[in-house]
């Protein structure tokens, strides 16, 4: 199987602190690797690293065969995309959140899509108009993790995403994320705290104190 990505000698400080210290990493097309390890140990710092969002102090990160740095921004992170710790919605409504994507890819808003969408995560087509500060947590979490996959990114890297939601609801995306990672590929890297996410985790990675253990 082919890396889609390879970390090298990855070093990240803020003044004299080191967050993260000597990562290496292969991740193969294709994995589900969930990143366990506790509050404050990196795994965050490392995903936004990843995601493009922050830049490394040293060290190398190769996105199909090509150094993170030699890709334009934009187009990577559609690519790569980081679904938050803690989402925010932005805009008045759901629609302003789930037209975006289409947006940024110079496409049109596309109702059918983006209905059959909230359906994968147990919301129907009523959301759509709804302002975001009438809509509960965890919907929040699961139209702003949509914004995330409307369009598939290659590889989908979920910050505790899941956190807040009910069973339900948990498996609804739990699902969804095994149909696409087993069905188109799709690579996924998921941090999170979860008891049983832990357990029903294939591929474990522990970082502490801003190291791989
Ligand atoms: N820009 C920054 N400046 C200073 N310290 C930072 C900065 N970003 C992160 N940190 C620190 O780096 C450490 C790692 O933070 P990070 O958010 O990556 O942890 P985490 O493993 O995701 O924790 P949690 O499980 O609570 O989400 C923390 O001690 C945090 O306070
Ligand atoms: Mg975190």
């Amino acid at each position: 199987m082919k890396n889609i990505l390879e970390i090298k000698d990855l070093f990240y400080k803020v003044k004299d602190k080191e967050i993260l210290k000597n990562i290496n990493l292969e991740i193969e097309a294709g994995q589900y690797i969930t990143f366990i390890g506790p509050s404050g140990s990196g795994k965050s710092t490392l995903m936004r690293i990843i995601a493009s969002m922050i830049t490394a102090t040293s060290g190398e990160i190769i996105f199909d065969g090509k150094s993170l740095s030699s890709y334009d921004p934009t187009t990577y992170r559609q690519r790569v995309s980081y679904a938050f710790q803690q989402p925010t919605l932005f805009g008045k409504t759901v629609k302003d959140n789930l037209e975006f994507p289409f947006l940024v890819r110079g496409e049109e808003f596309d109702s059918k899509k983006t209905i059959s969408a909230l359906e994968m995560v147990n919301l129907d087509e009523s959301y759509i108009d709804k302002s975001v500060n009438d809509i509960s947590g965890g919907e929040k979490q699961r139209i702003a993790l949509l914004r995330n996959l409307l369009f598939r990114p290659e590889i989908l890297i979920t910050d505790e995403v899941t956190t807040g939601l009910d069973t339900e609801n948990k498996e609804i995306v739990h699902k969804m994320l095994t149909r696409f990672n087993e069905e188109e590929n799709m690579t996924v890297l998921r941090v999170t705290h979860d008891e049983s996410e832990i357990e029903n985790s294939a591929k474990k990675i522990t970082i502490k104190d801003g190291e791989i253990v």
